[in-house]
């Protein structure tokens, strides 16, 4: 299938149903339970093929001092994973937020392979949530320490995947 096929769009009330379908069968019951939870306070786009939602991506802007464009679930349906889809939908998250933010922030588990060489190969670099909340103190974000960090952004995987926006470079 080639990528040209593949609408990017934002999330239609109509469609809610379908992310949610999508939803669990991506992910496990514990995870599906914060991702459909996410469905009402998070911008969402979605990959479209034809009237078939095929992947779908959740994020938001967080001010903590400054703003931070945070990345949340992403999934695509298993059949139409390595096409480019997942990264069309990081980078058109990105545009939504680029205007507006200091940086890009997202989270996984350690051994989630996939996710991890999708966001490095956008420039996003693999951190742990103390040196994360260094970088963005420093940037001049108004946090306590990582867990207000962790708290504030509601994210809490092992591994975080930070990116700057524009001024500097980790
Ligand atoms: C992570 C996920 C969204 C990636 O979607 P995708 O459409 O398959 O990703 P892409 O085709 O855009 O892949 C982009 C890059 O990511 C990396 N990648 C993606 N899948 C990979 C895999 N199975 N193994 C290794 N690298 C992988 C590659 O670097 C790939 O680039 P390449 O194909 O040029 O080598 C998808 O695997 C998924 O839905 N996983 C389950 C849900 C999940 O874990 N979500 C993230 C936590 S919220």
């Amino acid at each position: 299938m080639e990528l040209c096929k593949v609408e990017i769009c934002e999330l239609e009330r109509k469609h809610v149903s379908k992310v949610r379908k999508l939803i669990r069968e991506i992910f496990p019951s514990w995870h599906a339970y914060y991702a459909e939870k996410a469905i009402n306070n998070h911008k969402i786009l979605v990959a479209k093929i034809e009237d078939e939602i095929v992947g779908f991506i959740q994020f938001k802007i967080v001010n903590l001092g400054i703003n931070v464009g945070h990345i949340y679930y992403m999934g695509v349906k298993p059949e139409y994973r390595r096409r480019g889809i997942g990264r069309a939908l990081v980078i058109r998250a990105e545009e939504h937020m680029k205007s507006k933010v200091e940086c890009f922030i997202a989270s996984t588990q350690e051994d989630n392979i996939p996710v991890l060489r999708l966001f490095k190969s956008l420039g996003y670099v693999c951190t742990t949530w103390r040196d994360a909340y260094k970088i963005l103190r420093d940037l001049g974000a108004d946090l306590e320490d990582e867990y207000d960090l962790m708290w504030r952004i509601y994210d809490y995987d092992d591994v975080v995947l930070l990116k700057l926006n524009r001024r500097l470079k980790i």
